[in-house]
């Protein structure tokens, strides 16, 4: 399965620490966001990705992630002119895809614990699958309504009344007919290409399922100045409580095989001391 990371929009809510890099380059405690959502992709087994964002952006992860082949992976990157829509990210990405399926993530989604999502990715036939994340306002994001039998019954991007509190987190699965659904897809009022309305199209064919995720599993938020600190908080305790990093880059690339030890030692050679590096050096290599 390919993976695609959508890391563009304004961040304008962020403001002004967004003025010179965008959201997903900021830091989330000791490394920047982005990092995250890769981290959950590696670990899903998933190796070959693309990252689209603005024409402004796009040359800073570049300079950030490389082309992936230190950690033995793939990134490519794709420029998203406006932001248009989560659901551009399969027109933008129609070449990379390429008669695969596919797994969104958002950029700026952070996800903690519970057993990742290897399992649905490795199980993962047809159709689309979405997550169901209980949160106290699902107002602010789409919001799955799952029946009693597992099955979808509605999905609804920021409903006023929200038939459950269930939200979508940004992390999809879909087959390869999602470029063609995008591509038939028109914009909504707010002109954006919604990803809600191309689950929708999905649940209309009966092949939308969705995922209830436990309570052991944190999914944060790092869209507002609150947010992005209690994400930081959150990581910084985990990481100081138990001496292991989250999403080590270097650290999932060796422990999925695809970096030997060898080239892990000889990666963390060539980088700065810092507690990151030290980690690696004393931790992982120990
Ligand atoms: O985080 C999960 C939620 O993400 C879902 O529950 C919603 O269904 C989904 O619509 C989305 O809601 P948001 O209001 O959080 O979407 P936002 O416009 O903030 O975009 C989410 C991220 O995607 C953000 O970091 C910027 C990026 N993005 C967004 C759009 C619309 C792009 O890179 N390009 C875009 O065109």
């Amino acid at each position: 399965m390919k993976g695609i990371v959508l890391a563009g929009g304004a961040g304008s809510r962020l403001d002004p620490i967004t003025r010179v890099a965008s959201k997903q380059l900021q830091p989330v405690y000791d490394k920047p966001m982005i990092y995250y959502p890769i981290a959950t992709l590696m670990d899903a087994g998933i190796s070959d990705i693309l990252l689209i964002s603005t024409e402004h952006d796009v040359p800073r992860f570049a300079d950030l992630l490389g082309d992936g082949s230190q950690w033995g992976i793939s990134i490519q990157y794709a420029i998203q002119e406006r932001p248009e829509g989560i659901a551009q990210a399969f027109l933008i990405g129609a070449n990379f895809i390429g008669g695969e399926s596919v797994a969104l993530i958002l950029g700026d989604n952070i996800f903690y614990g519970g057993n990742g999502f290897r399992e649905h990715v490795e199980r993962f036939d047809a159709g689309a699958t979405i997550f169901g994340y209980p949160v106290r306002d699902a107002r602010r994001y789409g919001v799955v309504e799952i029946g009693d039998r597992g099955q979808v019954l509605s999905v609804e991007e920021k409903p006023q009344s929200p038939r459950s509190n269930l939200a979508i987190p940004g992390f999809y699965l879909y087959d390869d007919r999602v470029v063609e659904f995008a591509r038939r897809q028109t914009p909504s009022a707010r002109g954006e290409l919604e990803i809600t309305d191309l689950n929708a199209t999905y649940l209309e064919l009966g092949e939308l399922n969705a995922v209830r995720l436990g309570r052991g599993v944190a999914w944060l938020d790092s869209g507002t100045h609150e947010s992005l600190l209690q994400a930081a908080n959150f990581i910084a305790t985990i990481e100081a409580r138990q001496g292991y990093k989250i999403a080590c880059l270097e650290e999932i690339a060796y422990e999925q095989g695809y970096l030997s030890r060898a080239a892990l030692a000889d990666l963390v050679a060539s980088m700065p001391v810092s507690g990151y590096s030290d980690y690696l050096r004393d931790v992982v290599l120990g």
